[in-house]
């Protein structure tokens, strides 16, 4: 699907380069500095950025990857994009504008106020057609027909919906919270039920409901794009649900492909299963 070239050369002076430009320094790192880098965020489990420049390298390459995906799938000229559970993440968003500019119409409902407001702060210099709702994703159908989406996508998105349903089902209002102080107690807890084999009760039936709406909310031939990654050092660490994380894509397709709604996985070779999942809308 992709070289770590190919996606170098659209994060750094490419067509996503563009748009960061002077908004963080990776464009002062050396062509070392930049392929060390590129190997550690590309990896799967990704490793520790050690790298100088990692981490803002690590934003545009998502957005890169985001970009040639959805170039890939030939998304009619004005397309109307769906994203879930996008918190302050833009590498769709960037890809959406990238590829479409202003012709682009990109929605989402998020539930996090703090993030939302950073994402919105973020797209206030895109062309890019941006509209966010903060509702819970699951309320979908409020607000959209069926069939009114080129493309719903889920980034990094399925831990989110399982961390906020059981949060939500201990008390906690994930709206107002300050979500990365907190998101550790989150996916505490849902490693807690995970292990106790309790995610059919909560966390599972939230994930079934936002991707049943949502692959309804897609037209027939359109796309579900979902990708996941996990930091090899958390995979260490005794409070963190190693196994789930390193599974949540498989465990997205079960659902999905479990769905009323007919979907077929399309996820172009190249692309790891395990971190990736294409489907299209019959
Ligand atoms: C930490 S952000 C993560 C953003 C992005 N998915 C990423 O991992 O880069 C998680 C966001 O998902 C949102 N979220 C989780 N479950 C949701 C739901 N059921 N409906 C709407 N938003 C949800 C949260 O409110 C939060 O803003």
């Amino acid at each position: 699907m992709w070289t770590t070239e190919q996606l170098l050369a659209e994060a750094v002076g490419g067509r996503v380069g563009e748009r960061f430009r002077g908004l963080d320094e990776v464009d002062a790192l050396s062509r070392d500095e930049l392929v060390t880098a590129a190997g550690q965020v590309l990896r799967r489990p990704q490793a520790a950025e050690f790298s100088p420049g990692a981490r803002p390298l690590s934003r545009r390459l998502l957005a890169a990857q985001w970009t040639v995906l959805l170039e890939h799938l030939r998304l009619p000229e004005e397309p109307v994009v769906l994203e879930l559970c996008v918190g302050s993440s833009d590498p769709v968003v960037v890809a959406v504008d990238t590829l479409f500019g202003r012709r682009g119409h990109y929605h989402t409902l998020n539930l996090n106020r703090q993030l939302a407001a950073e994402l919105m702060e973020r797209c206030s210099t895109l062309a890019l057609q941006v509209s966010l709702i903060e509702d819970d994703a699951q309320n979908l159908p409020q607000y959209f027909d069926d069939g009114t989406f080129d493309c719903a996508c889920f980034h990094h998105a399925v831990n989110d919906i399982l961390q906020t349903a059981v949060a939500t089902a201990r008390g906690m209002d994930t709206r107002d919270i300050d979500w990365w102080p907190t998101e550790r107690r989150m996916i505490e807890w849902l490693a807690e039920e995970w292990e106790r084999h309790r995610l059919q009760e909560v966390g599972l039936p939230q994930l079934r409901r936002i991707l049943e709406v949502a692959a309804r909310a897609v037209k027939p031939g359109g796309f579900l794009c979902f990708d996941h990654w996990t930091f090899e050092h958390y995979l260490a660490m005794d409070w963190f649900p190693g196994e789930l994380f390193s599974q949540l894509i498989p465990l997205a397709r079960e659902v999905a492909l479990s769905l009323s709604v007919p979907l077929v996985e399309i996820t172009p070779a190249g692309l790891d299963r395990q971190w990736w999942m294409v489907l299209r809308k019959e």
